[in-house]
């Protein structure tokens, strides 16, 4: 058989340790891999590599995607879905592992509804995905906050300040409070609980009665005072599967925290530093894991599935319960994050 993979979407550290678990797994079942290049885009224009054991060997360390990625979304028009659908035909390919969030995936799951056997991956830094304890992504951008915590703890100490540090999450929290968490902020602010300006003030000005003149507090880019009706965003552009662009919320509350206690403020986007580099030992093993289901369950013809956490067990779940809903953060993790503010 030969089956097609690909990444689509935000990429992440662990990307390439999945294609290596596909290839390496699938082999022994005799099987032939065709690269699906830049995600979606890479069906509507047919662009293909081969992938061997040789081509993967090595690849279990490495960031981003050596197929390359992107936020191509051919069910937005008839004609790339039928690209997709006749390159699939041409390539010769007997079945699709999708590699990637709830966009990539739910573009799986209508391609099997269109006679595409398809197997999903859960990847995203935001672990934002339903039916899955983790996503593999996650675990390294937390590390990442926490590194850039611990660094930023020293210089804010130093200059008597409030450093607000935006971290991504689009529209869940978890990168916010396991990083927060982690890397002891004093207050985590996250979308699913819009925030009071004049309380986050609260938190820093008790701290500073308590001769602890500095703060760090940690945002999430989607969260939002109440005063607010949503989300801050960089601009009005959508992306192909209608996502705006977030981000401001840490400078916005870094001036308005200086305003109101006239403690100086700075903020820090943590950005793309969060998908870059190399992937934690744990999301190698995670996506380790992911990619061997993923090819046995080809081989077991069990399909429009994706593999997932729960517990320390990897099981498979339908792909449109996958794709269902956001997972949000769960209010038990952030009640006990809330022990530790101010
Ligand atoms: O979905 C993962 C993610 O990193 C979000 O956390 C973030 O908002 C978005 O992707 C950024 O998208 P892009 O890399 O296209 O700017």
């Amino acid at each position: 058989m030969n089956i097609g993979i690909l990444t689509g979407g935000g990429d992440c550290p662990g990307l390439n340790a999945v294609i290596r678990a596909v290839v390496k797994r699938g082999a022994q079942f005799g099987y032939e891999f065709t690269g699906i290049r830049d995600g979606w885009k890479g069906l509507v224009e047919p662009m293909t590599t081969k992938l061997t054991l040789a081509s993967v060997s090595g690849l279990l360390p490495t960031g981003g995607t050596v197929l390359g990625t992107s936020r191509t979304n051919p069910m937005k028009s008839e004609k790339d879905t039928e690209a997709v659908l006749e390159n699939i035909k041409a390539l010769g390919l007997d079945a699709l592992i999708a590699i990637g969030g709830d966009d990539t995936l739910g573009v799986a799951a209508k391609l099997y509804a269109k006679g595409i056997k398809t197997i999903g991956v859960p990847k995203t830094i935001d672990n934002d995905l339903s039916g899955t304890d983790f996503t593999f992504g996650f675990d390294t951008a937390v590390s990442i906050v926490t590194w850039a915590l611990d660094r930023l703890h020293s210089t804010t100490e130093a200059h008597h300040r409030v450093m607000v540090v935006e971290v991504m999450g689009r529209h869940a929290g978890w990168i916010a409070v396991y990083g927060g968490l982690a890397g002891g902020a004093d207050v985590i602010l996250i979308p699913e609980k819009p925030f009071d300006v004049d309380a986050v003030c609260g938190f820093i000005t008790k701290r500073c009665g308590m001769g602890k003149c500095f703060s760090l507090v940690v945002a999430a880019e989607g969260a939002y005072p109440k005063e607010m009706s949503g989300m801050i965003t960089k601009d009005k552009e959508l992306d192909a599967f209608g996502h705006a662009k977030l981000g401001g919320v840490g400078e916005f509350l870094a001036k308005e925290i200086e305003k109101r206690t006239k403690i100086e403020s700075r903020h820090v986007v943590l950005g793309h530093l969060q998908r870059g580099g190399t992937p934690t030992a744990y999301d190698r093993i995670l996506a380790t894991r992911y990619g061997v289901r993923a090819i046995e369950l080809v081989h077991e013809a069990s399909f429009v599935r994706m593999v997932a956490l729960q517990g320390n067990n990897i099981v498979d779940i339908s792909l449109a319960e996958a794709t269902s809903k956001t997972k949000t953060v769960d209010p038990e993790i952030y009640r006990i994050a809330e022990i530790f503010f101010g």
